[in-house]
């Protein structure tokens, strides 16, 4: 039975990372490397444990979330079906059928307009990676370049970011803290409604709500 911490050591897996850290540096995008890999399968943990997910499935889940942006490195546009893809020849035959599918799917189906939940494991990749939104996500770069483009300030400008779960209310909470002197809040929702959205259908569909928390003013 492959393990997340075998998908996390597969050297054909972190090439893949690797070069997508690269293509999106090269593109002055926010991290889509293996910080944001590193983020998204743990907070996959964090949320599939909180709310007392079969632990299989959560590690199914935090591989999906491990691997959803390496298909970065061959096309932006398409980079969840090619990445989808990219999983599949790297481990056909090695996972349970069942399983490698749900795997190709979650990670396929993570920046979908027509963007559907058929299980828990495409949820929780969705969750964890429209969630993400850190400081440390910016590239390095001068503070005049960073203040330049609205995706970088509006990271730049986030201190703090974590996913609370209330089991007993049924909430999935983002709680952000955005710096007002670097960007103003109205820019953090020019950029991640949708994304909003996407995170708020993906709680629906493991059965919660889904709020939205910053400096302390609840949203959501
Ligand atoms: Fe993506
Ligand atoms: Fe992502």
């Amino acid at each position: 039975m492959i393990t997340l911490n075998d998908v996390k050591k597969n050297p054909q897996i972190l090439e893949f990372i690797n070069q997508t850290e690269q293509a999106m540096e090269a593109l002055r995008y926010t991290n889509h490397g293996l910080r944001h890999s590193e983020v998204v399968s743990q907070r996959v943990l964090e949320i599939s444990t909180a709310i007392g997910l079969d632990e299989r499935e959560g590690e199914l889940a935090a591989i999906a979330g491990f691997c959803h942006d390496m298909g970065n490195f061959m096309t932006r546009t398409l980079h969840h079906h090619f990445g989808g893809l990219l999983f599949g020849q790297v481990f056909t035959g090695q996972f349970e059928p069942r399983e490698l599918a749900m795997i190709i799917q979650a990670i396929s189906n993570h920046d979908k307009y027509e963007m559907n939940f058929v299980h828990n494991v495409s949820a929780l990749v969705v969750l964890a990676d429209k969630s993400d939104v850190h400081r440390s996500r910016v590239a390095k770069q001068s503070m005049e370049e960073t203040k330049s483009d609205i995706h970088d300030r509006v990271n730049y400008a986030t201190t703090e970011s974590a996913v609370k779960v209330d089991k007993k209310e049924k909430r999935i909470t983002l709680t952000l803290k955005i710096d007002t002197k670097f960007c103003p809040i109205i820019e953090y929702f020019e950029i991640f409604t949708e994304r909003m959205i996407f995170c708020r259908k993906a709680a629906k569909f493991l059965g919660y709500n889904f709020g939205l928390v910053i400096n302390d003013f609840q949203l959501l």
